[in-house]
Order: C-alpha cells, then structure tokens, then sequence
C-alpha cells in the first residue's frame, strides 16, 4: 500500500463507497425470496454430503450483509447475533473492513509468514502491545488459530517449568479441538477414542447462583487437586468469561483470590481471551477485571480477525520451539489494526463507552423481558460487554435448541452455550443501535410466546 500510485488510492475510496453502498441496502430482515426457498436446505445438503457431516445451524451465506444484518443464500435476511462465533465484532460490511479488503488487495501476496514477513505484522504488534503496557506482557507471537495460540502457550509453559507438565484448568472450559487441547476442554465428548496427551485437573469455575460461596469452592478444589501432586503443575489456564462453558464469569475478588493462591504455589498465569478479546468494557478482559499484575500468558483470536499469543520475557522460549509458516492473511492484519485501533481511539471502552452502553441498554432489556417472562420460563440472565446469555424454561439442550431455531426462523441469529445448564449465547455486535434492540427483543418475547404456548 506504501507505493500505491494517487490513482489507485482514487479507486480504492470510489470502489469502496460503491461497495458499502451496495451492501447498505441489507437493512432489514425479510423472509426467503420467492423461487430461492429451497436453496439453502439444498446447498447445506450437498456441503453435508461433501463433508461428511451436516453444519450446525441453517445458514448459508455468498457475502451480503451490513451492520447487524446478514443475507442467506435464500435471500432471507437475519441479525446475526453470533457474528461467526465471536469474529463479526464490528458487525458485517464495516467500512473499515471493506478498506483493509481493498488495500490487501493492492499487496503482492495474500499471507505474510516468519520466514518473509509483511510490515503490516509490526503496525498490528506496535497497536497491540501499546495497548498493554501496564501489564508484564512484552512480546506476541501469530498463530494460525484461537487453538493454536493455546497449543502454543503450553509449549512455552511446559518449556519453562520442565518437568512439571500438569495443567489446572477449569470445569467446562473450551480451550480448542487439537490433540493438546481437547484434554484441557472440559468435555468428554470431544476426545472420544483420543489418547490422552495432556494431564490436566478441573476445578469449579465461578457460580452466578453462589456469588458469595465461589472462591472458597473454588480454593478447596485447587488445594485438592495441588496435594495430589504439589510441584508437579506448570500453570493454570482459564477464560474470564466462559464461551462454550455458558457465558459465566466471576468478579476482580474471585480472580485475584485465584490468582493469588496459584502464584503462592509458583504457577504461570495463562488467561484465554480468544472469545473475550475487545469485548468487555476493556480492551482485554483481564484488564475489565483490573488483573493486570498477575497475567503471564494470554491468548487471543477470533475479534482480532486473526490469533496468537502474548508473554512475558521470562516466558520467551529457546530456539526452535516455536516456528510456522503463516503469520495470517494480510487482509485479516490490516482490518485487525484497523478495528483495534478504532476501538480503542473512538470511545468504545470504559465504563461510559460504547460497549458500556450496549450492554446496559441490553441487560435492561432482559431484565424487563424476565420480569414480564417470569422465572419459570427465563430463569435466569447474564452478560458482560457484547457477551449476552439468558436460559429458557429448563435450560435442557433440547428447548434451547427448539428456541433458538424458532427465534433463526423470525430472524434473530443467536447460538447455544454449556450443558447443564444450555443457555442462549450471543455475541453482539456492536453497530447494534436503539431500534434494532427493540425489535430483537419483540422477536425474542414472540418466540418465548410461542415456545410456551
Ligand atoms: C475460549 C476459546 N479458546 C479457544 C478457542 C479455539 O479457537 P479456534 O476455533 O480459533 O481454534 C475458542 C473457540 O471457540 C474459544 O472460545
């Protein structure tokens, strides 16, 4: 982009206004088109034969959308309140994607890799760890995937504390799918038939119904596991707030009483942020809970557009532990710096920030929603920044499934979280404004109507 001619820069700004011109007629929801009704069911039937498995949910899209708003394939529109699990943050067609698109598209290359690196991976690291200076975290390093950023950490981990291998992590945590990590995710039933890789130990994560009795549980089921085998732990990994495990989250005091215990025993400090980066109403969730002092390692992904790792100088690893062909596409670098950089330049963190107040704005909405519901059918409600969850009736997989494919059918995208309770999960966008939140909560109580009913 650094020698780009006048002339392209010219076509780059028309090009993009006549894009997001384009994309800016998807502004409403609206049922499938006539004559397009049976192409989404046909085309996730043939993805399914190819793959070998069918998709998740219903959806389908070729690349139109704006705002909050997405366009399936068969020309229905939805809000898309999951943003692809986390990654649509700014919503879809934001003009600062569109941009890093265009601009990508002038670089020679698509990916920039450690071998040939790209300088666009300096300005994102320049952006990054300015942002981050009050913590011990001095260097980032790209990885492919959220996964593969945690692969990553527990290599530097285990690197530096051999040969204490074991890992505390906590129950129905989601740290990824590889062989390391689908030990350390609390869920049996995605390492059926794996052999174990990983020794790892999970203690109770906070509970919304016991706020005051948490820590100490908590600290109880960390002496447990540590007398079991004390020195032999490397670290202890958790995510601020819990994804997969159904959007749950503690307070500062829970965390620094964890945190403290655990650098009492000399274990590194590993936060995944993959899911809560730029989400809360700070940059990083560890610094929305105030624990800048005690992170050694945190990683990130998903919102950033692409992943990797931060750390400390003590956590540096020798040479040749850690290498890889790609640091990440170059598009997905330039939208990166552009959208932490706006972020964090245009008001969204702090506690009177944008964020802020989409969070307030939906948290009143649900509570007014729970109060006319009743605690028989939203028994309960909870969210931080643009990370919202609520439970219908008995919180099984089952209604929770049936409600949200009824709420997709009236045009809310949302997704499930956690077994045990199931909760309704949605990760927001934040071009959400007044009037789309009045009438996804119409579409919400309609859908608890007629679940109910
Ligand atoms: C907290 C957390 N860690 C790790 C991952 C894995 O990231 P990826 O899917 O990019 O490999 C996820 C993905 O959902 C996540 O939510």
């Amino acid at each position: 982009m650094l020698n780009t001619s006048e002339k392209v820069k010219k076509s780059i700004s028309e090009l993009k206004n006549q894009i997001i011109a384009e994309q800016q007629k998807i502004n409403k929801i609206c049922p499938p088109e006539q004559g397009k009704e049976k192409r989404l069911e046909e085309r996730l039937e043939q993805i399914a034969q190819q793959r070998g498995r069918a998709m998740a949910y219903p959806y389908l899209s070729d690349g139109e959308g704006f705002g909050p708003f997405t366009k399936l394939i068969d020309g229905s529109v939805k809000y898309d309140l999951i943003g692809g699990i986390g990654v649509q943050l700014m919503g879809h067609s934001h003009p600062l994607l569109v941009e890093a698109n265009l601009e990508a598209a002038t670089v020679d290359c698509l990916y920039s890799g450690n071998l040939m690196p790209y300088d666009d991976i300096r300005l994102l690291m320049d952006t990054l760890l300015g942002q981050i200076k009050e913590s011990r975290l001095e260097h980032f390093w790209f990885t492919g995937s959220g996964t593969y950023a945690n692969d990553t950490a527990l290599k530097l981990l285990w690197q530096k504390k051999d040969p204490a291998y074991k890992i505390i992590a906590f129950k129905k945590c989601f740290t990824g799918r590889s062989v390391a990590t689908q030990d350390i995710t609390d869920k049996a039933a995605y390492r059926q038939g794996m052999p174990k890789a990983v020794d790892v130990e999970h203690v109770p994560h906070f509970d919304p119904r016991n706020p005051e009795g948490s820590l100490q549980i908590t600290l109880n089921a960390l002496e447990e596991v540590w007398n079991k085998a004390p020195g032999q732990y490397a670290a202890i990994t958790l995510e601020l707030v819990q994804g997969e495990g159904g959007l749950t989250f503690g307070t500062k005091e829970y965390y620094e009483g964890i945190f403290e215990w655990a650098k009492a025993k000399g274990l590194y400090i590993w936060v995944d942020e993959v899911q809560t980066f730029a989400r809360t109403r700070r940059l990083f969730a560890f610094q929305h809970f105030g624990l800048e002092k005690y992170v050694d390692i945190v990683t990130v992904g998903k919102a950033l557009q692409c992943c990797g790792l931060f750390y400390t100088e003590e956590l540096n690893p020798k040479p040749g532990l850690i290498a890889g062909t790609f640091h990440a596409a170059i598009p997905a670098l330039k939208a990166g710096n552009k959208f932490v950089r706006h972020l964090t330049e245009e008001g969204f963190y702090g506690e009177n920030g944008k964020i802020a107040q989409l969070e307030k704005s939906f948290l009143k909405r649900m509570a007014a929603l729970a109060n006319k519901q009743g605690k028989e059918r939203i028994p309960l409600f909870h969210g931080i920044g643009t990370m919202q969850a609520f439970e219908v009736g008995d919180a099984s997989a089952d209604i929770t499934k049936k409600f949200s494919m009824l709420l997709m059918k009236k045009g809310v995208i949302t997704y499930m979280a956690g077994d045990n309770p199931t909760r309704v999960r949605m990760l927001l966008p934040i071009v959400l404004e007044e009037q789309h939140l009045d009438e996804i909560f119409k579409l919400i109580d309609e859908t608890i109507e007629e679940l109910f009913t």
